[in-house]
């Protein structure tokens, strides 16, 4: 088992690139294997997440290999995968898993997905409901959780489908299921949660509908079509990119993080930091097709705020990073309505909160949140060995708290950081960070 010791930091500044974004690495080998003809990816996030995605669908005949610095995949059609020999493990990745099912839910062939320890204990009926009603033959364990069995159905009927949650994962298994669908996919969001399948299928030249309704969104998609194969980019992850914009804020110095997806869906985590008074901004804005830009940020004086609600689908992955600059600002912060938190990688409300504590922050969990008063002064006052529970996000966060822990913090398991962030550490000290193996 890996753990980390941290020392406090003196000064973060640098110019550093993070790795490419794991949902849209993730959505470009699906796509890229069901298309017809060659598609070309670069960028891709060689993290053990994706890297499982790329696994199961070479398990299922489709040729990919890596020419230089790209993934060369020569799709199969949306009809031309075979059956795998034995269940596909997609490890710790949640996105693998769904997104999967709406795969395979459209096949001819048997199937069954499974995954590591804690992917195992996560809700899954929140993609076979919707995918059983569509007539899909798919099972979950009786608690709703992993494995999950699919037979072959005999056809996949039209849906309109309103999630009582905003879920990408569930919302990208409908439509990836919907290409193997007779008539018309319909879903409806309660908020609005991150667009890349919609945005990918349509860069693989196949036609969705999307508009906003409420607070939330429709998405439609006829089945039948065909993806036709293309190039992909995959820009610099924002949610990899939200650890070293924190410690840039909560550091002495600036950082510039080159070419970050800044997909409006996902731009929560600088909205929330911006009303925290982070000095944050961004220059060289490209569209590419999806937009980025390099990010600059510099050390800020912070102040707790109400996190509005609709920024919460927006930041889903960030909440702890955001929680650690939270124990560096002024005053209370609090976040409700955000009980989706409790079903990531780990219990993340619980996780953080565990953690925080042992660091002498003084916060208060709640149902569906957390409160936070900050320090700005000396935020983690405290000398603790906090536990990742397994989660690379965790893991990641108390690191970044590490800039301005005194006593040093030990974390505990950091082996998960490579399922999505697998050269964290190398950046962390190029920009200043210092965190040993211990
Ligand atoms: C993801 C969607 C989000 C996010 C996850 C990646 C995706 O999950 O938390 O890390 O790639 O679609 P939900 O859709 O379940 O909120």
């Amino acid at each position: 088992m890996n753990n980390w010791k941290t020392r406090p930091a003196k000064n973060i500044s640098g110019d550093i690139k993070v790795p490419g974004d794991k949902s849209i690495s993730h959505r470009s080998i699906m796509l890229a294997a069901l298309a017809e003809g060659r598609s070309e990816i670069t960028g891709f996030l060689q993290g053990e997440d994706c890297l499982a995605t790329r696994a199961a669908f070479a398990s299922m005949g489709v040729n990919i290999v890596d020419v230089d610095n790209k993934i060369i995949i020569d799709g199969v059609g949306l009809h031309g995968l075979t059956a795998p020999r034995q269940a596909i493990d997609v490890g710790n990745s949640g996105t693998g898993m769904r997104l999967l099912a709406g795969v395979l839910a459209g096949q001819t062939f048997a199937s069954t997905l499974v995954g590591d320890a804690s992917l195992m204990t996560r809700p899954m009926r929140r993609v076979a409901e919707p995918l059983v009603r569509m007539g899909a033959n798919i099972t979950t364990l009786e608690n709703g959780c992993a494995p999950i069995k699919i037979l072959p159905a005999t056809h996949l009927r039209s849906i309109d489908y309103r999630q009582n949650i905003s879920s990408a994962q569930v919302k990208s298994a409908i439509l990836l299921a919907g290409l193997y669908a007779e008539g018309k996919i319909r879903i409806q969001e309660p908020g609005i949660s991150r667009d890349h399948t919609e945005r990918m299928l349509r860069q693989f030249s196949y036609p969705v509908e999307s508009m906003e309704c409420g607070d939330g969104r429709i998405t439609t998609l006829v089945g039948g079509g065909q993806l036709v194969a293309t190039a992909v980019k995959v820009p610099a992850d924002i949610s990899s990119a939200a650890f070293f914009m924190v410690a840039g804020a909560i550091g002495r110095g600036e950082l510039r993080l080159q070419q970050v997806g800044i997909n409006p869906t996902r731009t929560g985590i600088i909205d929330i930091l911006q009303c925290m008074g982070a000095d944050l901004r961004y220059e060289n804005l490209q569209d590419d097709p999806e937009p980025v830009a390099d990010i600059i940020v510099k050390a800020s004086s912070l102040k707790n705020i109400c996190v509005p609600k609709a920024l919460i689908p927006l930041a889903i992955d960030e909440f702890p990073i955001i929680f650690i600059a939270a124990a560096c600002a002024e005053g209370e912060f609090v976040l409700k309505n955000a009980k989706e938190l409790r079903v990531k990688e780990s219990d993340r409300i619980e996780a953080m909160a565990s953690g925080l504590r042992a660091l002498g922050v003084d916060c208060q969990t709640l149902e569906d949140g957390i409160i936070i008063r900050g320090n700005p002064e000396n935020p983690f006052p405290q000398q603790a060995t906090v536990n990742s529970f397994t989660d690379h996000r965790i893991a990641m966060s108390f690191a970044v708290a590490g800039i301005r822990a005194a006593a040093g913090i030990t974390i505990v398991d950091c082996d998960n950081v490579a399922t999505s962030f697998p050269h964290f550490r190398q950046l962390a000290d190029a920009v200043g960070m210092r965190i040993e193996s211990c």
